[in-house]
């Protein structure tokens, strides 16, 4: 090359070097500043939701909802006549405590018949009229489902107790061992404790074999290690799926399988214990090592979300959705959602830590540790829920405090993924009293005595729902009702909360409203106590304005510093608060001390975060 042109293409290359790095830095300041402004004006691209993943999902207790007919047992055309309250509270969704034909024996979660309507409850007929209005007014309808056992009057049981055909392997039955003090009698295979009382083994005289039930001896389990079983269950899904249910509740999932027996037909021994407690992990003086939470249940529901999934993607609409009940540790219940490596279980494993970690003396940072051990250990991409009460366990104002009915509305409202009201809990209704001799609860009458009862029952959460204070608080027309209306039905129930300017209801209201903001159902979440009893939750979001709730969960007055609640900015306004605070809709908070009272929340609304 030539030397001259050698020096030009030098300065050449030195030039376009030069141009290209200036361009560059200009492009990057450039790029720069747009991304401040942006951030500063331009909300983020949000995810669409799927209708599940914010909805408040409603339970009604068909039995306790409202009676149409009179016969002081509430059913489907109750239930439909009511939707319109539904409609009101800000309902999107709701699920039915079980509707099939059943003995009743232990309220509808011994089913006699998964393809029929109770006939307490209504006909076929009044069930898709009911489908029908509630898809008409924009409301989905679950079922609940009871795979793990049926009722000892299904015919699938009578057919197994004679061996008939397939039916023979339907359930867990198993040979026991010779009594050496008694020939004539059979020793159970082994010590299982029945959640219910008693032994998990009941011998059959016809068959001459025990069956396992873990619940009543009026629900035997079915053999979930049979294919065939699994299957039959997944075509009654269909079944009800086909007649435009919207998904399903699942019943006692950690019990669906037991350990098998070893070659002499023995099971392994639950693990003795020397104090009797009933928790969800001890039943009397046994652990539930071999009966509960098998790593055998999850591939069963696994299989059960291929084909939900499968039959969404084949017939369309709207997603059709799991819920499942389990009582379990974070691990396993963490794996009702699905695996890691992707297979899926329950859209809406239920959370019961408020139920079972939360009680009326806990602390602020004990409402923020739970919330956050849920939140940690969710599976990324999944959604969360929030359960406050539910038809087993004593009410949420019953629980806490009723002063605290309020904040706990807010909280299962203002944190993300799905709020879960059991009903009347927007009216913060309490449990209602019931009498030893008015006890129906199965559970009661077995493990309870007069004195001990209520230790046990569930009949106080099942009182029927308070709509006025007209007779029977307005559920029924019946002389007696199934089980009594609550003794507070007068001053307590929706028609007055729904005069009365302020009421739990109306807070209700105002929080299902509130959840059609962005900052709630797509912004970040921190939680945590401004003091021992003081606990914040913060949503925030860009573009959207800062929701924050403040909620004093203790019994007396605290003073807190509102500095330390990251991304408000004051002055802050409240957009609702208690029935009992001072501080109504739309008082402006200008300073930094805040006096709560006991039980007071404020939900406060402020502009939006700017930088972050
Ligand atoms: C859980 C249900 O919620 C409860 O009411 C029932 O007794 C058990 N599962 C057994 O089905
Ligand atoms: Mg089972």
């Amino acid at each position: 090359m030539h030397a001259e042109s050698a020096v030009n293409s030098g300065r050449t290359a030195r030039a376009v070097a030069v141009s290209v790095t200036v361009m560059a830095s200009l492009g990057l300041i450039a790029g720069g500043v747009t991304w401040a402004v942006l951030s500063r004006l331009s909300p983020p691209e949000l995810r669409p939701l799927d209708w599940w993943e914010h909805c408040v999902l409603y339970q009604i207790h068909v039995r306790s909802y409202k009676d149409s007919d009179g016969d002081g047992i509430g059913d489907l055309n109750g239930v439909a006549m009511r939707l319109d309250h539904l409609k009101d509270a800000g309902v999107k969704a709701v699920w039915l405590s079980p509707i099939f034909s059943s003995p009743q024996v232990d309220f509808g979660y011994d089913i006699s018949d998964y393809l029929e309507i109770h006939y307490e409850y209504g006909t076929m007929a009044d069930f898709d009229r009911l489908v029908a209005k509630a898809h008409s007014m924009g409301i989905k309808i679950l079922l609940d489902f009871v795979p793990n056992h049926s009722s000892s009057e299904h015919q699938y049981f009578k057919d197994s107790v004679k061996r008939v055909g397939e039916y023979a392997d339907y359930y867990v039955w198993a040979d026991g061992f010779p009594d050496p003090s008694n020939a004539s009698n059979r020793l159970p295979p082994s010590n299982w404790e029945s959640l219910f009382g008693g032994s998990m083994w009941e011998w059959n005289n016809v068959r001459k074999q025990f069956y396992l039930h873990q619940f009543t001896t009026g629900q035997p389990e079915f053999n979930l290690r049979n294919p065939v079983v699994v299957k039959k269950l997944e075509g009654i899904m269909k079944f009800w799926l086909d007649q435009g249910v919207d998904g399903f509740r699942l019943d006692a999932l950690p019990h669906l399988v037991e350990a098998p027996p070893d070659a002499t037909g023995r099971y392994p021994d639950n693990p003795e214990v020397p104090v009797k407690a009933f928790t969800h992990f001890q039943t009397g003086t046994t652990m539930q090592l071999y009966t509960k939470d098998r790593i055998e249940t999850y591939p069963v529901l696994y299989e059960w979300r291929d084909f939900l999934d499968q039959y969404n993607e084949e017939h369309g609409g709207d997603t059709r959705i799991f819920l499942s009940e389990g009582y379990a540790n974070i691990s396993m219940t963490m794996l009702y959602y699905g695996t890691e490596s992707g297979r899926r279980g329950a859209h809406v494993p239920f959370n019961f830590d408020f139920i079972t970690m939360i009680t009326n003396t806990s602390a602020a940072r004990d409402f923020a540790y739970v919330i956050d051990h849920w939140l940690t250990y969710m599976p990324f991409g999944m959604t969360a829920n929030w359960v406050f009460g539910n038809h087993d366990n004593n009410r949420m104002a019953s629980r806490f405090r009723d002063t605290m009915v309020d904040g706990l509305l807010a909280l299962d409202m203002m944190l993300p993924g799905v709020a879960i009201t059991y009903q009347g809990e927007e009216i913060g209704m309490r449990d209602g009293y019931v009498s030893w001799e008015d006890t129906v609860d199965v559970l009661a009458c077995n493990r309870g005595t007069p004195d001990t009862y209520l230790e046990f029952s569930r009949d106080p959460p099942r009182t029927p729902f308070h709509w006025d204070d007209s007779p029977n608080a307005g559920f029924s027309s019946a002389p007696k009702t199934w089980l009594p209306v609550g003794l507070d039905y007068r001053e307590l129930n929706l028609a007055k909360q729904k005069r009365d300017p302020i009421s739990h209801f109306k807070v209700y209201q105002k929080l299902t409203t509130l959840r059609n903001e962005k900052t709630l159902s797509h912004g970040r979440l921190e939680v945590g106590g401004l003091s021992l009893n003081t606990l914040y939750l913060v949503r925030h979001l860009r573009g959207h304005d800062t929701l924050v709730l403040l909620f004093n969960v203790g019994k007396a007055p605290d003073t807190v510093r509102l500095e330390r609640l990251p991304y408000l900015a004051l002055p802050a306004t409240v957009y609702t608060s208690s029935t009992h605070s001072m501080r109504r809709e739309g008082y402006r908070i200008y300073s930094q001390e805040l006096t709560l009272a006991d039980g007071e929340m404020l939900v406060l609304r402020g502009p939006p975060v700017t930088c972050y």
